[in-house]
């Protein structure tokens, strides 16, 4: 149900956006968001991410995967053959695949909190938009295209060698063999696609992806949710690159078990800026940039680097208001029920006159996007926020994004591959004190005062 104000006429209630609907849509009406393409132009790749990156920023977005459906139903694929427009067998199952998936949908946005759906399948017809534009209408959801469209068989082929020889379909198949299967499978979908066409289709919501985002032709944008789809998938790039997350090096408030605050590196948190220094020179990296936060530990972490490095103030360390620069000891004394509250919830808790977890992520995101747009790149940053980065690139949900793992004096290395992120580890052998803090086993509202004083706080 959508809200309403009180007490305001009849007509008034109704606020709609589109007055195209059938059934009223509204600002906050949900969004089916609909692939389309022939196979292989990266539609499970576009899928994901943008859904990954919609739940990082709150938005509770699910993939409804049609040939996921479909190797359901048929446990065993043969062949291309299945695909052929004139297999009425197939045609059947799969036209009950893409109804069972668009149930599922109506039942994520009524009973699941669902509020944007990509509808992941290949169907490439006029028609099958149609029947898809009249399913979200007749339920007042709103929808927008997003096609690929790709004509370089270079970039067609590296597609089918990453993604789909993965797949079931073609376990224990020879590459050759798969290859040659999944490229007549596209031509049974050649002869019935129709592109998303200016004219005819001037009324929909859509964006056209042309070669992996040489070109983009956007059409019809509806509301925000749309526009930050758009504005993400005009950002993001398939070239192969690493991104390092790395913390600062020790620092002097670490030492003495205080929280925030903007102190110097100590000892060995300089002999982990140097460690860190041949660690990066060793991985003979491209063009590689280095940001860093606005404050004193992770500049000069950075300044053992050698190179220039950039300073990102939305990369500061999440703000403990009147905690900073606290031990743990006189926030326990000073802040008890602050500590029950914080361990209720700890991705949405906001310390007093400082941040949430959940602030965070709001101010980290031009930081995404922007790493979205860059290649290779060492963001030397902060707990929390190596925490919130994270959580991104390894769709992480809010409730674990807090407890993440994120020692001192350790790299990690992320690398797209194919749908997801390879992780690597480098701890760089530097002791430092442990700031990580296991989420607590019990956590009940109305907590023992003397209970609360057992659990360990962590760093921040
Ligand atoms: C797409 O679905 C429609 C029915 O909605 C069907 O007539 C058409 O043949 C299908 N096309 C392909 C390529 O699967
Ligand atoms: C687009 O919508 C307008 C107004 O609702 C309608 O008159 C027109 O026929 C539609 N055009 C197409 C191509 O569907
Ligand atoms: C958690 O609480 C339950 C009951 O409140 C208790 O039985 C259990 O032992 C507690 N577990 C831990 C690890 O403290």
């Amino acid at each position: 149900m959508q809200t309403m104000e009180p007490n305001q006429p009849e007509n008034m209630k109704l606020r709609r956006c589109d007055s195209a609907a059938s059934v009223p849509q509204f600002c906050n009406s949900p969004t089916v968001i609909v692939m389309v393409g022939l196979p292989a132009r990266g539609k499970t790749y576009i899928s994901k991410k943008l859904t990954r990156y919609l739940n990082w920023i709150g938005v509770p977005t699910k993939v409804f995967n049609v040939g996921q459906y479909r190797r359901e139903a048929v446990k065993t694929y043969k062949n291309f053959e299945f695909f052929k427009p004139d297999n009425e067998e197939a045609m059947r199952i799969r036209k009950a695949c893409a109804s069972a998936a668009l149930k599922d949908v109506a039942v994520y946005f009524s009973k699941e909190n669902g509020q944007v759906a990509v509808f992941d399948a290949t169907n490439t017809t006029r028609e099958r938009r149609a029947v898809i534009n009249s399913f979200a209408k007749e339920r007042g959801y709103k929808v927008f295209f997003v096609e690929s469209i790709c004509d370089d068989p270079e970039i067609i082929a590296e597609n089918i060698r990453q993604v789909k020889f993965g797949s079931p379909d073609y376990i224990d198949r020879d590459e050759d063999e798969a290859m040659e299967d999944f490229i007549k499978r596209i031509d049974c979908y050649k002869t019935s696609y129709l592109p998303i066409d200016d004219e005819k289709d001037r009324n929909l919501s859509y964006i056209k992806i042309f070669d992996v985002g040489s070109r983009y032709l956007v059409n019809r944008v509806r509301d925000h949710i749309q526009s930050r789809i758009v504005y993400y998938l005009m950002n993001i790039h398939v070239t192969p690159r690493s991104i390092y997350l790395s913390r600062h090096g020790e620092s002097e408030l670490n030492l003495l078990g205080r929280i925030g605050g903007d102190s110097s590196l100590s000892p060995r948190g300089q002999k982990f800026a140097s460690s860190l220094a041949s660690f990066i020179r060793g991985q003979r990296i491209k063009d590689l940039k280095v940001w860093t936060s606005h404050m004193k530990r992770t500049i000069q972490t950075a300044e053992a680097l050698g190179v220039q490095y950039e300073q990102w103030k939305a990369l500061n360390e999440i703000d403990a208001g009147v905690c900073e620069e606290l031990t743990y000891e006189e926030i326990q004394e000073n802040f008890m029920e602050e500590f029950a509250l914080r361990d209720q919830d700890k991705y949405r808790y906001r310390y007093p006159k400082g941040e949430s977890y959940e602030d965070l992520v709001h101010r980290l995101e031009p930081v995404i996007m922007e790493l979205e747009r860059q290649e290779n790149v060492l963001v030397i940053c902060h707990q929390a926020v190596m925490r919130c980065l994270l959580a991104y690139f390894l769709d992480k949900p809010a409730d674990e994004l807090p407890y993440l793992r994120c020692p001192l004096h350790t790299v990690l290395k992320l690398t797209p591959v194919a749908y997801g992120c390879k992780v690597e580890s480098f701890y760089l052998n530097i002791e430092a004190v442990n700031t990580h803090r296991e989420r607590p086993k019990n956590v009940s509202i109305n907590r023992d005062p003397d209970e609360a004083l057992q659990t360990v706080p962590e760093h921040v």
